[in-house]
């Protein structure tokens, strides 16, 4: 009696043991979250600030061939060119290949520049000054490099995650520091001539199993996603940001870059953004849905997959 009293316990407890974790995967995983479709895209050009730019741009866009709009929106010869990113040029109408080049430090690959204090690091002197003046000392590099877009800075990962790869790129935990800081860095940079990239666009807090179409999900409830990860965003958007790059992760199952509710709605409808959305290196998960779902640029381009030496 003993013994099979012990048995059916152990069997109880075996099932229990087998039972807890898998619902609490799914608990965890968020595997049912899904994110609500917001199309269409909305069109840029509602800002007063940005009228002149868009003017400017429509002028030129409208004299383009579709194939000419495809060379300016998407990267070639990824390591090949100049920078880690290359836009193919329209020679027939004098646009040049825009470079796009990282960091959120100081400019990558490159001799006589100045290795930056990490963002943690300046983050943590709660000095808009300072901040600043690290923004216009970047920039002023980028330029000089002839770098059009610098790929920074970084204000997601926030710091969720003790352990993530890239917490020190940016400024801290603290949603309102991460803020204050990206928009004068942006500030900074842009003052020399050089469009900043706000990223990585959203929930970027792991690097652990960051990439491909089986990535991370971050699934965020509404108001944490909007106090917490976007508000640095929000600040960014304030500060005049010219890009956003979308990141490797999935939020609420749908891969940021052609998460149309996070690049539609919440940043170009919500928050107003008139830039444009580039992808992360080979963080495109689709052509046309990408595109409808609001991402504007594709890098490092040359299609889905990576073919260094070749593309
Ligand atoms: C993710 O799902 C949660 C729960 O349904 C919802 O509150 C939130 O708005 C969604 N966010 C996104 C970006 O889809
Ligand atoms: C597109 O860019 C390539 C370089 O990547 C250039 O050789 C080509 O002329 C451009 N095409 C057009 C139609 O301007």
């Amino acid at each position: 009696m003993v013994g099979l009293t012990s048995v059916l316990l152990l069997v109880g407890a075996a099932s229990l043991a087998a039972a807890a974790p898998t619902e609490l995967n799914i608990r965890q995983s968020g595997a049912s979250t899904t994110s609500p479709p917001w199309y269409p895209a909305p069109k840029g050009g509602t800002a007063a600030s940005w009228a002149t730019a868009y003017a400017k741009a429509q002028a030129l866009v409208l004299q383009m061939t579709l194939l000419e709009k495809v060379n300016i929106t998407t990267g070639t010869g990824w390591a090949m060119g100049p920078c880690v990113g290359n836009t193919g040029p329209v020679p027939r109408l004098g646009f040049p290949s825009l470079c796009l080049h990282d960091g959120p430090l100081g400019v990558r690959f490159a001799d006589k520049i100045t290795s930056w204090p990490a963002g943690i690091t300046i983050g943590g002197t709660w000095n808009k000054e300072l901040f600043h003046a690290r923004g216009v000392g970047l920039g002023s590099e980028f330029r000089a490099k002839g770098v059009h877009i610098a790929l920074g800075p970084a204000m997601g990962p926030l710091g969720r995650m003790p352990a993530a790869g890239r917490n020190w790129e940016g400024f801290g935990s603290d949603p309102y520091l991460q803020g204050i800081a990206s928009a004068e860095h942006i500030k900074g940079i842009q003052s020399q001539g050089v469009v900043a990239t706000a990223k990585h666009y959203i929930a970027n807090e792991q690097e652990h199993f960051r990439q491909g179409p089986g990535a991370i999900s971050s699934n965020i409830d509404d108001r944490t996603l909007h106090e917490v990860y976007l508000w640095p965003f929000q600040d960014s958007v304030k500060a005049g940001v010219g890009a956003v790059m979308c990141s490797y992760n999935r939020v609420n199952n749908s891969a940021a870059c052609q998460n149309s509710y996070l690049q539609n709605g919440i940043l170009k409808d919500e928050l107003g953004f008139q830039g444009f959305i580039m992808s992360d290196w080979l963080a495109q998960m689709s052509g046309v849905a990408s595109v409808l779902a609001g991402m504007d640029m594709t890098m490092p381009g040359d299609g889905l997959l990576r073919t260094f030496g070749q593309n």
